[in-house]
């Protein structure tokens, strides 16, 4: 057992990387070694856990990385309680490395494993990381803002070349099952169309708003897309292929396609596809994801320092205090509606 401020803590970043990582990872070990603990570094996510590739990390090591994108251990979408043996390896290798504590950065995936570690006596805290922002329990996930800034350069962009040519411009952004990227971004960008998964639409409805600019004398527009949106009335969303990874997840990609395809047909506009893909995870954080991840770093270890295991960090408003993991991600954060409103308002 660990005596007051000491000990040692594990740390990985699970799941898709986004940036602002490496902030926390900083922001641990620079709290952590202040307050007395050793920190680990845990490669891979979950996966370096199960085989024991396990560093120790000094200030050395995080020395020059906050606004390097990325992260400095790796991550992988490995879940660690599928299978019986890597439980018990995760839990060995705790022993072995003598890891009192760990601190899981992640989006729903890896925090739900935390969860489940925390509920089995595992001394955890979770950090909440996605672009998506669709983690419930916090006002915000860090990678998110950063993942908005790309995304509204890359409209402003789209919205040049589309009035020069008089194109319909449809961008397809990230957002699994949530459309905070699409809408947030759409919004700063002033697109003209927004599609979510939260909310299917007819192909009929998305032409007419496009018809609808043209007939003000506006020859162009841009169409922001969800990876996860769906048309009203179709099942399935458009998936790349049918693997999947160790949590179920399809991997998403070409809606941006089907929906230029019909607009082409049906308006007779002449229509172009972006996919933004993976050059919205990439790259240095901005201001805003650092200090978040900041913030986020040195809460979790200091919820550690105080006893309090089982719990995630979050925004609450401008503070950052905590929720019990149980807690935290019990759905998906959607977009508030009232957000898709204001939206709509800027539609044709
Ligand atoms: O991190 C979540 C996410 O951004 C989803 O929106 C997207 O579907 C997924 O990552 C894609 O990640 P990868 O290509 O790494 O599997």
């Amino acid at each position: 057992m660990a005596t007051e401020g000491h000990g040692k803590i594990g740390i990985l970043t699970g799941g898709g990387d986004c940036p602002g990582l490496n902030a926390v990872i900083r922001a641990v070990v620079r709290r952590a070694l202040m307050l007395g603990y050793e920190v680990y570094g845990i490669k891979n996510g979950w996966l370096g856990i199960v085989k024991g590739i396990i560093e120790p990390l000094d200030l050395a090591a995080v020395s020059g990385i906050l606004p390097r994108g990325g992260t400095i251990l790796g991550t992988s979408r490995t879940n660690p309680l599928k299978k019986e043996e890597d439980k018990k390896a995760l839990l060995a290798n705790m022993e072995k490395f003598k890891l009192d504590y760990l601190i899981a950065i992640g989006g729903e995936d890896t925090l739900g494993v935390a969860r489940q570690l925390a509920a089995e006596g595992v001394k955890v805290v979770g950090v909440p990381k996605t672009i998506d922002n669709d983690v419930e329990g916090t006002d915000q996930t860090f990678g998110f803002d950063t993942a908005v800034s790309i995304v509204t350069e890359a409209i402003d962009r789209l919205h040049t070349t589309a009035e020069s040519h008089q194109r319909v411009m449809v961008v397809e952004v990230m957002g699994r099952h949530t459309g905070w990227i699409a809408v947030t971004g759409g919004l700063a960008g002033g697109a003209d169309c927004i599609l979510i998964p939260e909310q299917p639409m007819r192909i009929d409805n998305i032409c007419a708003i496009i018809q609808k600019r043209h007939a003000r004398g506006r020859l162009f527009s841009i169409v922001v897309v969800a990876e996860g949106f769906k048309l009203e009335g179709v099942e399935e969303v458009v998936t790349k292929n049918q693997k999947l990874d160790q949590f179920g997840h399809v991997h998403l990609g070409g809606v941006g396609e089907v929906i230029a395809d019909e607009i082409e047909k049906r308006t007779g506009f002449e229509t172009r596809v972006t996919v933004l893909g993976h050059i919205q995870r990439g790259g240095s954080p901005t201001a805003f994801d650092r200090v978040l991840g900041t913030r986020y770093g040195v809460k979790a270890v200091d919820l550690i320092h105080e006893g309090k295991y089982g719990t995630m960090v979050r925004l609450n408003g401008n503070k950052i205090d905590s929720i019990p993991l149980k807690d935290a991600m019990t759905k998906l954060k959607f977009v508030d509606p009232g957000l898709i409103q204001t939206a709509e308002i800027f539609y044709g």
